[in-house]
């Protein structure tokens, strides 16, 4: 139908002899012929189709109900009529798939609640069929950013032995067997950044993009179980190149948003976010804000504001903190920086005040962190005084320490959540709207 479209658009003249099939929207019948809407998912738009009473299948055309699947023959014509400047004249139609009175997408104003319930139909609604486009150009544009600056894309492991995070929140992967079948404990990856750190020591500037799993029991609008990570990792690399490879890439991305959303982008600053373009041109066109952790936890000190969790320099800033820091305060996204070691994984690097780390954490309005990345530690010593400090055995890491071992080099990278991303640039307020089929505490449906 897109491309249909576009050919309509181009050729600016009538469109004769096309098929095309999709699902009936609404239908309208008079006594000589009947209206219908469809649309196939391939963009936002619907085409209307005009078919005259007699025609080839008409007899079923009562059955022609929202929801059910149709081919149409015909020749697409401007259209005479209002709202759409094309339209089809079928010249024969056919009932493909009947949709009995029962099709739960009859009406319009679902909640998102109960459009999660019906995920397996849910794509059939207009505004999930553009979060779902938004999807894709995304990840498009995620490949498009890092082949344009020379990253070698490489692909890390699904199944690991070894916790990157170091917080234990993995889901274990068993064969069903007695027997461990890697010959050790075996779980689903948090992060591929260690295997990354591997390849970028040989390879220099890498990046991966796949799915890592997370079995922390986080019941909020912004954490599930099952998630998407871009994570680059450049060689020869300090965390001040690293923190403007992240605020390049945000920008990068928001952009293509804006300038390739085909109308998707219409129908979210419609329903869900009526300043969403405006703040997203911001995002493009304004310069992000930089503070040290330290900073940050003194303008929230001094803020005057009654948080849930006091803050104090050495705990770990909640959500309600990061998003007072780049809504309220700084109103930009925000990227904090140099946080205390010990609320940090092992891999960061030590900074010269022996206290802090080479951590950087982007915050953007109304999600707060979306990227979380760090220089990591290069230097033998200092990795191996960090792991010890973090109770990880040397013997489970050599692989790792060999990097160190054997031409080490500095290093950094991040890792951005892609749904966080998406959540941001359509303005959808839950996790679960912006994956198709959402794994969660308590649900593994569809
Ligand atoms: O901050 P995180 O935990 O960082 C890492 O995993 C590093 N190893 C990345 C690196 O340096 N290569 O996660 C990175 C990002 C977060 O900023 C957030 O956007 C997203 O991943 N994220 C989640 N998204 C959805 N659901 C969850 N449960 C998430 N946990 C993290
Ligand atoms: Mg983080």
């Amino acid at each position: 139908m897109r491309t249909l479209i576009k050919k309509a658009l181009k050729s600016e003249s009538a469109v004769e002899g096309i098929v095309i099939k999709g699902w009936v929207r609404t239908r309208r019948d008079s006594k000589a012929f009947s209206f219908m809407e469809l649309n196939d998912g391939t963009c936002l738009a619907n085409i209307q189709v005009i078919a005259d009473a007699g025609i080839p299948g008409y007899d079923d055309i009562s059955k022609m109900t929202t929801g059910a699947s149709v081919a149409i023959t015909g020749n697409l014509v401007a259209s005479p009529g209002k709202g759409q400047a094309w339209e089809v004249q079928a010249t024969e139609v056919e009932l493909l798939g009947a949709a009995p009175d029962d099709f739960p997408l009859q009406k319009k104003g679902h909640t998102p609640e109960f459009l999660r319930s019906i995920a397996h139909l849910r794509p059939r609604a207009n505004l999930y069929g553009a979060v779902f486009r938004m999807r894709s150009r995304l990840a498009r544009a995620v490949h498009r950013f890092f082949d344009e600056r020379d990253f070698t894309y490489v692909h890390t492991p699904i199944l690991t032995a070894s916790d990157c995070e170091g917080a234990g929140e993995m889901f274990r992967v068993s064969s069903g067997g007695k027997e461990e079948f890697f010959g050790k404990p075996a779980y689903l990856t948090v992060s591929g950044q260690l295997e990354g750190e591997l390849m970028a020591t040989a390879l220099s500037n890498v990046y991966t993009f796949g799915p890592t799993f997370r079995a922390e029991n986080s019941h909020t609008s912004r954490h599930a179980s099952e998630f998407w990570m871009i994570e680059p990792e450049m060689a020869f690399c300090d965390l001040e190149e690293d923190m403007t490879l992240a605020e390049d890439f945000v920008k990068y991305l928001v952009k293509d948003a804006l300038e390739n959303h085909e109308g998707d982008l219409d129908i979210f600053a419609k329903f869900v976010d009526k300043g969403l373009v405006q703040r997203l041109q911001d995002v493009v066109e304004k310069p992000f804000q930089r503070v040290s952790y330290t900073e940050a936890v003194e303008i929230l000190q001094a803020s005057g504001q009654t948080f849930e969790y006091p803050v104090e320099y050495g705990v770990n800033l909640q959500s309600e903190h990061e998003r007072w820091l780049t809504e309220e305060h700084f109103k930009k996204p925000t990227t904090i920086y140099n946080y205390p070691k010990e609320i940090k994984p092992f891999y960061m690097r030590l900074n010269d005040d022996g206290k802090t780390v080479t951590a950087m954490d982007l915050l953007v309005p109304g999600i707060g962190e979306i990227v979380g990345g760090s220089q990591r530690e290069e230097r033998m010593d200092q990795l191996l005084e960090n792991m010890k400090h973090h109770g990880l055995s040397e013997e489970d890491y050599w692989w790792y320490i060999d990097t160190r071992k054997y031409g080490t080099v500095p290093h950094a990278g991040f890792g951005m959540g892609f749904e966080r991303m998406l959540m941001f640039i359509t303005g959808m307020q839950n996790i679960r709207d912006v994956i198709p089929f959402a794994r969660t505490p308590g649900s593994c449906e569809f």
